[in-house]
């Protein structure tokens, strides 16, 4: 679970938050950027990575879904001319950004950046007044059109799945009373909603309405999706030899990941919905330890880098396997479409 999920980040001086690269020196080992490389990162954000992966002399394709992201990092494209794209895009459709031949490494930092935390404007904490949005796009179906519209069962699935909340249903019926009188419109409507509902005891390290907040957040943006096709678009777009980098903050990203690797590099023995009826060829080596975690040094430094956790692969030369859910056993819930418009 991401340390702080929705609360926000500040600084001593209370100004603009910087975003600081988690795992940094780790990434780079892995994915192995020198001269003559072509590394996309699917998540560019303040654009930590991208910049210390053009310092190591290869060139980058970068994504990111969020407009002021793209917007942002338009003077290191200036800085970078001919080695450094910047394209306004989701991670799952990174196939069509790659060329013929494909890609050298592919790396993703999943997840909000401090920026976007940091803004109220965008929502995504409950500790600052803004529009219930959280929309990393800035389109489509708001955390306020979910909060005021999803059916009372759709809002539990979504809180016990997406944020493993023991309150889902107490807070779900909450939601439903309150929305018939009118209807949410700020981030502090529905965290002081929650803050009645179930009140912090003496014992929670963390805000009552975190864990809804996170789960609003991944819902919107449909991030286990996007992560989980990610994955399948990198096996089409790597070359053989290629390495796929992926770090995480919550344990849910993670089991994605993890699942991921263990399927493609043959070690998973079959699921309920695909058993292993013929013999497969790994699509992916392992590089290193299963999984990479912060030192304790960075960790006290940063306090988002507790919860991160990196895992990678080496693309063989096998053929891409179909790009089939079932292998992640993902949890069924509302569809976003039928709370739009
Ligand atoms: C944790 S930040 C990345 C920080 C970056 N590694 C750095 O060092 O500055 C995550 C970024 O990924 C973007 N993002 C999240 N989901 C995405 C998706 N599905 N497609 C593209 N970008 C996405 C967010 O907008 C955010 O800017």
């Amino acid at each position: 679970m991401a340390a702080n999920p929705g609360g926000g980040s500040t600084d001593a001086g209370g100004g603009p938050v910087r975003h600081i690269p988690v795992l940094l020196a780790e990434v780079l080992e892995v994915l192995a950027p020198v001269a003559g490389k072509l590394i996309l990162d699917g998540t560019f954000g303040a654009g930590g990575y991208t910049s210390a992966i053009l310092r190591a002399g290869a060139d980058v394709i970068a994504l990111d879904r969020d407009p002021t992201a793209i917007a942002a990092g338009q003077a290191m494209v200036a800085a970078h001319a001919g080695h450094l794209s910047l394209v306004h895009s989701q991670f799952s459709q990174l196939a069509d950004h790659a060329p013929h031949n494909g890609l050298d490494g592919v790396v993703l930092d999943i997840g909000v950046s401090s920026m976007q935390l940091d803004e109220a404007e965008r929502g995504f904490s409950f500790n600052k007044s803004g529009p219930l949005d959280m929309r990393m796009s800035a389109s489509g179906v708001s955390a306020a059109d979910v909060v005021n519209r999803a059916k009372l069962a759709d809002l539990i699935r979504i809180f016990a799945f997406l944020g493993e909340e023991k309150q889902a249903p107490r807070i779900a019926h909450a939601i439903e009373k309150r929305r018939a009188e009118a209807p949410f419109v700020t981030t502090r409507d529905l965290a002081g909603l929650i803050e009645i509902v179930t009140p912090r005891k003496a014992k929670d390290k963390i805000h009552p309405a975190t864990r809804v907040f996170q789960a609003l957040r991944i819902f919107v943006n449909d991030e286990l999706g996007e992560l989980a096709q990610a994955l399948f678009a990198a096996e089409r777009a790597l070359k053989p030899g290629g390495r796929l980098v992926v770090v995480t903050f919550h344990s849910l990203e993670d089991r994605i990941v993890k699942k991921f690797f263990a399927d493609r590099s043959g070690r998973a023995t079959g699921s309920r919905h695909m058993p292993m009826v013929h013999e497969r060829l790994a699509t992916f080596d392992p590089i290193g330890k299963p999984m990479i975690s912060a030192s304790d040094a960075e960790a006290e430094v940063n306090p988002r880098a507790r919860s991160a956790k990196l895992r990678a692969g080496v693309r063989t030369a096998a053929t891409a396997e179909a790009a089939d859910l079932s292998i992640f056993d993902l949890p069924n819930l509302a569809s976003l479409e039928k709370l739009g418009g």
